[in-house]
């Protein structure tokens, strides 16, 4: 059956108007004629009839197979009208528009985390993510999605599979990349006794790793694993949360800064280790708030080690259940809040009440985005602009910044 393709979904998937509603094509492009067999409503053994004028030749070698990319096929112009379009969709369901600036991407091989999945096999181990559609690994040695040090990571990574994985189970080794060495967190391993801790620990020393944690235990501390951040040179918990690229982290600054403008006192809300706390307070007071305490105790310290900087309150405090009250807010010039999926519902209706005049709201989800933005405006703030910020370069995930104003 032939079919052209009229739109792209929010997982990348083309989608044509079918007899019976909607069919889903893999890998396909708007205005594409695809041909192939129709099984419920996915086209499958397609054949492309016509190419989009934005198809090109995937960088990576191992597009076809790995399903850690999902849109390799198109040009990064396509990829960010998609992107936009996604941002603009979630807003109009609220009944909102805004002016959008230029996206921001990150550049190839820049991601400095990654979720390798692992398995030990007969002859040693095998690393990768896992193909598109299925739990079968691909190995990825030209990725050209991570930075360059996760690759070189490898030999290390696999030594750690091969000692500590099994073959009946998944190892989920997360590896970010780290003054000091990489920083690796793994899940699903054997579990620890002695000997395995030793012989894990001499891999550490042997691949100059900076820190090794297993199902949740430090097994190894060989160097501090250090993110510097503004001045500021912090140690964050095994598997904080860090902003995917440094692009993508100071593309996200430099846009808050901006927002925010001249400031005297900001409140920095799921502050987590401080990615914006630690720079605003070269310029400005910030009370900082995050859930985690051990991601405010690593803040807090970075804070107090680093030369030049306006005092920072770190607060651990769960905001779902205990938001910051009206009052809190008192004297305060500007806030920045970066909440997770979810968003910050309660958070937004407490900021609503406030007459705090800028406000800079970050996302990693243009639905609660959009849901969250509509309290603040209906409640008499004014979104100036939308920035989107790709720092997750061919995947379906978006980040953006909205400047709120009254
Ligand atoms: C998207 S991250 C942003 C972190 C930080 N702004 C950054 O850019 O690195 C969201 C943060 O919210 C924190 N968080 C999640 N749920 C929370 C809650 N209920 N209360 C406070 N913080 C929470 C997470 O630990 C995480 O650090």
């Amino acid at each position: 059956m032939i079919f052209t393709i009229d739109r792209l979904g929010h997982l990348g998937d083309g989608i044509a108007q079918g007899e019976n509603g909607p069919v889903f094509v893999a890998g396909m492009l708007p205005g594409e004629v695809v041909e192939g067999d129709l099984e419920g409503d996915r086209l499958v053994n397609t054949r492309i009839v016509t190419p989009s004028a934005a198809r090109i030749k995937s960088p990576c070698p191992h597009a076809r197979t790995c399903g850690g990319c999902l849109m390799q096929h198109a040009s990064d112009a396509m990829v960010a009208d998609w992107k936009t379009a996604h941002v603009e969709g979630a807003l109009a369901g609220q009944g909102l528009h805004a002016p959008f600036r230029p996206i921001l991407t990150s550049p190839p091989r820049s991601r400095r985390r990654a979720t390798f999945a692992a398995r030990r096999t007969k002859g040693g181990s095998m690393i990768g993510f896992h193909a598109r559609g299925s739990d079968a690994l691909v190995q990825i040695p030209n990725c050209q999605l991570v930075h360059p040090d996760l690759l070189a990571a490898m030999p290390g990574l696999e030594e750690l599979v091969r000692l500590g994985g099994s073959r009946s189970q998944e190892v989920a080794l997360m590896v970010t990349r780290a003054l000091g060495g990489p920083d690796v967190v793994v899940t699903g391993g054997k579990p620890l006794d002695g000997a395995l801790r030793l012989e894990l620990a001499r891999v550490v020393e042997a691949h100059a790793m900076a820190r090794l944690t297993w199902d949740g235990e430090t097994v190894a501390l060989r160097a501090t694993p250090i993110q510097t951040i503004g001045k500021a040179r912090v140690a964050p918990p095994a598997g904080a949360f860090l902003q995917a690229t440094e692009h993508g982290e100071h593309a996200l600054l430099d846009t808050v800064r901006e927002a925010l403008g001249p400031q005297k006192k900001i409140v920095d809300l799921f502050a987590g280790i401080g990615t914006f706390a630690l720079p605003l307070a070269e310029m400005a007071e910030v009370h900082a708030v995050e859930g985690d305490p051990a991601m405010v105790a690593a803040l807090d310290k970075a804070a107090r080690n680093t030369e030049g900087l306006k005092p920072i309150k770190a607060e651990a405090r769960d905001l779902f259940r205990r938001p910051l009250e009206p009052d809190e807010f008192k004297y305060v010039t500007g806030v920045v809040i970066d909440p997770p999926r979810a968003g910050a519902e309660a958070q937004m209706r407490c900021l609503a009440q406030t007459k705090v005049p800028v406000i800079a709201m970050v996302s990693c989800n243009p639905v609660t985005f959009a849901r969250d933005a509509k309290t603040l405006i209906q409640a008499g703030y004014r979104l100036d602009w939308i920035q989107v910020v790709d720092q997750f370069r061919w995947s379906a995930h978006v980040e953006l910044v909205g400047r709120f104003v009254r």
